[in-house]
């Protein structure tokens, strides 16, 4: 199986974009704006790319709502550390992308301390950029009424680039808030942020850089990378996607399913939930029942998963295994309803890894469960004719790995 790294990526970060539940595509302004500056720099084609990739993944270390609001919504805020930290641990263990790691992890350092560190220009450079186009997003805001742009930036972004220049030589380096003014002095720079334009504006930039294809270890990798950050979003949820991604590959090869297949497999499991990234984590952690609105967004999770996987993995099915995690075979699960004859062996055993894991962690509204326990209620499950006997049986067959993959 091969990948293109830039479709990956884009529609990845599409997901971390919707982190901000109530503003979104930060992500790719900021991945746009710092393309912009780049090219005021004079730096090549291949090196504003790098900053698009770094500006859309530079916030690959938030995975709630309310962290992403304190950071999009103050401008220096004193809490901003932990995710560049987390940020750029997630990418230093992902191989393809682990070039990113320093930018991510200076990200929200003024320049000033940035002279006092020991690295080299070109990383200083890079991650103070993503800074300052970070910055300006904050101070755009207020320009965005739900999906438009409102035209008074047009006649007030000067105010925006004063903003800005006046924290030159203390956030931001000298040199790139001049290139930053070069730049914002078109309307151009402004109206690439439209909502309606952004993402053909940022697939126009890659479609002209030379195409990157990643094999199964690379997609693999990516897929850990993004696992982390759904995970990351709830303390009851941590570890949940790649847990759930090694069960579901246990199992998968008890039944005798070999090679890529079984990549493919963890790779399902690893994003089955990343559409959870859309679901605020008030309703996640809820202890008691959930309101009608608040299950909508849980509703919504698996199909927003497919959605977002098509595109990474266009002509596998991937994307079905996952978009399927919550069907059952009475045809009462959600969000399509299907009949059992039209799920399919893995997407059967991704659900039955995922109840398995979800049981043996603690949740807001229960304790964790004792293994026994924890096969009763699966059994029952079964029973009652909702999940697949023979993964059931399968599970009951190799107990023991699998309980300690859930928790171990
Ligand atoms: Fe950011
Ligand atoms: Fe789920
Ligand atoms: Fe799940």
């Amino acid at each position: 199986m091969k990948i293109n790294l830039q479709r990956a990526i884009t529609s990845l970060t599409n997901a971390l974009d919707f982190v901000g539940t109530d503003e979104f595509q930060h992500g790719k302004r900021v991945a746009l704006m710092s393309a912009a500056i780049a090219h005021e720099m004079n730096w090549s084609q291949s090196h504003r790319v790098r900053m698009l990739y770094a500006g859309m993944l530079h916030d690959c270390g938030v995975s709630r709502a309310k962290e992403h609001r304190a950071i999009t919504e103050t401008l220096e805020w004193e809490g901003a550390q932990k995710h560049c930290l987390r940020g750029a641990d997630y990418l230093a263990a992902c191989p393809p992308l682990a070039n990113f790691s320093s930018i991510v992890l200076w990200h929200h350092t003024r320049w000033t301390a940035l002279l006092q560190e020991d690295l080299s220009e070109d990383v200083r450079l890079e991650a103070n950029l993503i800074f300052l186009a970070d910055r300006t997003d904050v101070l755009l805001a207020p320009y965005f009424v739900g999906a438009a742009l409102k035209n008074e930036i047009l006649w007030e972004y000067p105010e925006v680039i004063k903003r800005i220049a006046d924290m030159g030589g203390t956030l931001f380096a000298p040199l790139l808030v001049d290139a930053f003014r070069r730049a914002a002095s078109r309307e151009s720079f402004w109206l690439a942020m439209d909502p309606t334009y952004i993402e053909d504006q940022i697939d126009d930039q890659l479609h002209s850089s030379r195409p990157v294809e990643l094999d199964t270890v690379g997609a693999l990798a990516i897929a850990g990378l993004f696992a982390h950050t759904v995970d990351a979003k709830s303390s009851y949820t941590l570890e949940h996607s790649t847990r759930v991604a090694g069960i579901a590959r246990h199992l998968a090869e008890a039944s005798g399913i070999r090679g890529e297949h079984l990549d493919m497999v963890e790779i399902a499991g690893l994003l089955h939930d990343i559409g959870k990234l859309r679901v605020p984590e008030e309703i996640i952690d809820k202890p008691g029942p959930l309101t009608r609105e608040e299950r909508a967004f849980v509703m919504r999770h698996s199909y927003d998963s497919g959605h977002i996987l098509r595109k990474v993995f266009p002509g596998q099915p991937i994307a079905e295994w996952a978009a399927l995690h919550h069907e059952n075979l009475l045809g009462t699960g959600y969000p399509f309803h299907c009949q059992a004859t039209d799920i399919p062996l893995e997407a059967r055993l991704i659900a039955v890894a995922d109840i398995f894991q979800a049981l043996s962690q603690e949740r807001p509204y229960r304790e964790h469960m004792a293994k026994n326990d924890v096969m009763s209620r699966i059994d029952s499950l079964s029973n009652q004719g909702r999940i697949d006997p023979e993964m059931v049986k399968l599970l009951h067959s190799q107990l023991d790995r699998c309980f300690e993959l859930a928790v171990g």
